[in-house]
């Protein structure tokens, strides 16, 4: 069967603070954007790449079209689409573009730049075992607290308080790129284009959309260098990984 991979790169890049749409922010000399859809390619399990950009970036569909001429007519179809105010939206627009035909789609995140191939094709791998849905993830290194804030209580002291201590064996932190059957992807998307504000802000991946539908959603292993760049510190460490052993 066919996949594609959506690449979702329409974010602000509030957190990393250039001023700029974080796909733009420039990595090791050139865009991040530019990183991610290499990886992409290099991992060749994607018939279509579709990229969701921030809506009327003209600067980051010339980039896009670059990439596209450079690989030449044996690399993947590049589609680009305008991108919406939430991850979600952005991922759903995204969706829309995808050619006839396709089975698998992973979704990637474009901060995660430097995702190693090798997680691509884990993921790609577990599709084709007859998995719905599959993430990659690595262990928590630090304990993980549930707080609330504290209502007129004693301020003085801290805003807010803790509730529990999540058990740090059976916590994971996940990753893209995320896979999915396409028609189960598709339901569960058309579940939340109903959500509102608060509700669409809570969507942080696309895997969580597939658990509410009880589609079970297997684990694969990922790897460090797939970080979010999302802070001015994750792009040091991103410099540093295309620097040294790692990159
Ligand atoms: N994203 C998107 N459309 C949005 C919001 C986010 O396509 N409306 C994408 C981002 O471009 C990024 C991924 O989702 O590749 C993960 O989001 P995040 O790291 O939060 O990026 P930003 O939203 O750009 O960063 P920030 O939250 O700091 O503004
Ligand atoms: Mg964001």
């Amino acid at each position: 069967g066919a996949t594609a991979v959506v690449v979702v790169a329409a974010g602000s890049g509030q957190r990393l603070g250039y001023g700029m749409p974080k796909a733009k922010v420039p990595l090791g000399g050139e865009a991040i954007l530019t990183h991610a859809l290499r990886g992409v390619a290099a991992a060749g399990v994607a018939r279509q790449i579709c990229v969701a950009l921030p809506e009327g970036d003209a600067e980051l569909r010339a980039l896009c079209e670059a990439f596209a001429a450079e690989n030449g007519d044996d690399g993947p179809l590049l589609t680009v689409v305008d991108g919406g105010t939430t991850r979600a939206e952005s991922v759903r627009a995204a969706l829309g573009a995808i050619l006839e035909g396709t089975r698998w789609v992973l979704v990637h995140d474009a901060a995660r730049a430097l995702a190693p191939e090798r997680v691509f094709h884990r993921v790609s791998d577990a599709l084709a075992a007859g998995a719905k849905a599959v993430i990659p993830a690595t262990p928590v290194v630090d304990t993980v607290k549930t707080v609330v804030e504290t209502k007129g209580g004693d301020s003085a002291i801290a805003p807010e308080l803790v509730t529990g201590t999540a058990p740090r064996e059976q916590l994971r932190a996940v990753q893209t790129p995320q896979g999915f059957e396409l028609e189960t992807l598709l339901q569960a998307h058309a579940a939340a284009e109903s959500f509102n504000e608060i509700q669409s802000a809570a969507i942080t991946d696309d895997a969580m959309l597939v658990e509410s539908l009880g589609t079970p959603v297997h684990v694969v292993q990922g790897a460090s260098q797939s970080l979010k760049i999302t802070t001015p510190l994750d792009l040091i460490i991103a410099e540093g990984l295309l620097e040294g052993p790692l990159g």
